[in-house]
């Protein structure tokens, strides 16, 4: 197979990229090692920045998202018994943010390749790129017990944290940075209606917990947890009791409980991988960076890799510049970075520190009661969570 630009990895990043690209005459072609089924089985964060709903749209994947999604203006953080609400439009001058499911933009995504014939090869093993550093880069990978190749102009590398793209970057020239948390958020989806119609983020002696949701009956809640916490030892009783115990009084109050339909354990992590290119490779998403689910920045900082990154070779086909593609990783990692710090001060706001007794714990609660007092702090955070612009 010929293509221009080859994809490795068929989740949001890939599919995005390669959807923006059509839109404008550039062929592509995703190889993704996982079955469609698999990857649309993965239940991730799902607040949506402007700047990514304003992607989806423009390149045709927002219809449902506009009809299903909840728009949010606010969200709360819970400390002491106490609820402060962070008004995002307020303080932002009238940005908001969307619930959406992760999961629901790849399905969109899904469906609008599908209908433009785009090229998307599933279950693909042992896919390799070869001589990045030349003018003529190629791919190769195992379906059907044969090996298939595909000689492109460039590849983008957006199969994720355990994917091949990154380690095909040679250690001389990959710096790595990375900070892994002392602990885990056990993660439960369940048929019943919110705690609330914003989202709720809880600091407490217990650990860090937070509300969210999916629709009007869909509930999508968390509770942070031991890093070594098997789900097996968490009955949907024991999750709930948990989760009421860390709520402040009238959300423990409110809180409909009912059976989980998704139950899993994801660690914490803050991970950045410099430079996200080498030759005609291109690293975007969790391919190059991780950050800690909390602020749900890691779907947000992939869209705005691929917005940058789909620019680039957009100027590269339509005018024959290569500024864009050479500037690329300086330019998104100054974004990626300001999300790391955000999502590093969320986490280290509002979990429990193994290590922390005394003065740590002090320091927390003067953070979160100045947060509450300070419509400048507020500002701040509120600026951060819907979204730095691109
Ligand atoms: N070959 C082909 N495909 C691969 C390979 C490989 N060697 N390794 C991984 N993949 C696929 C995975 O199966 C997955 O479907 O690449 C895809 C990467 O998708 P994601 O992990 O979802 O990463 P990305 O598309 O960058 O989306 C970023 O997803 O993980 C969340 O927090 C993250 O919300 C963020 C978003
Ligand atoms: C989610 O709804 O899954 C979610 C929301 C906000 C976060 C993280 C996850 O910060």
């Amino acid at each position: 197979m010929q293509t221009q630009v080859a994809i490795i990895g068929g989740g949001p990043s890939g599919l995005l990229l390669s959807q923006i690209l059509h839109l404008r005459g550039i062929q592509s072609v995703i190889v993704e090692q996982k079955s469609r089924a698999y990857v649309l089985g993965r239940i991730r964060a799902g607040v949506l920045e402007q700047g990514l709903v304003d992607m989806l749209r423009a390149a045709g994947v927002g219809d449902r998202m506009d009809r299903e999604g909840l728009p949010h203006e606010g969200f709360d953080i819970a400390h002491k018994g106490k609820r402060q609400r962070i008004d995002m439009a307020g303080l932002t001058g009238g940005k908001s943010v969307m619930v959406y499911g992760q999961t629901e933009v790849t399905l969109d995504l899904y469906d609008a390749r599908d209908q433009m014939d785009g090229i998307i090869v599933d279950e693909a093993e042992d896919v390799t790129p070869h001589d990045l550093n030349t003018d003529n880069p190629y791919i190769t990978y195992e379906k059907g017990g044969e090996t298939h190749r595909i000689d492109c102009d460039f590849v983008a590398g957006c199969d994720g944290f355990h994917g091949v793209s990154r380690k095909a970057i040679p250690a001389t020239i990959l710096r790595e940075y990375e900070k892994v948390y002392p602990f885990g958020w056990l993660g439960v989806l369940s048929e019943t209606p919110p705690v609330s119609h914003e989202l709720i983020y809880n600091h407490s002696d217990r650990g860090f917990a937070l509300c969210s949701m999916r629709n009007d009956n869909l509930s999508r809640y968390y509770v942070q947890c031991a890093i070594q916490e098997e789900v097996s030892n968490w009955s949907d009783d024991r999750f709930w009791e948990e989760l009421k115990s860390r709520l402040p009084a009238d959300a423990a109050r409110d809180l409909v409980m009912g059976p989980s339909i998704e139950k899993s354990i994801a660690p914490l992590r803050s991970f950045v991988a410099e430079p996200l290119s080498y030759g005609r490779l291109f690293l975007a998403g969790d391919a190059g960076h991780i950050v800690p689910p909390t602020g749900a920045k890691g779907l947000n900082l992939a869209a705005s890799d691929i917005h940058y990154l789909s620019e680039a070779f957009i100027r590269f086909y339509e005018e024959g510049s290569d500024t864009g593609l050479k500037n690329y990783s300086e330019t998104a990692l100054k974004r990626i970075w300001k999300a790391m710090r955000f999502s590093w001060w969320m986490t280290t706001l509002l979990h429990k520190f193994p290590e922390n007794e005394g003065f740590g714990d002090r320091i927390q609660d003067t953070e979160l009661e100045y947060l509450f007092s300070s419509k400048a702090a507020q500002t701040a955070l509120a600026e951060n969570y819907v979204g730095l612009p691109y």
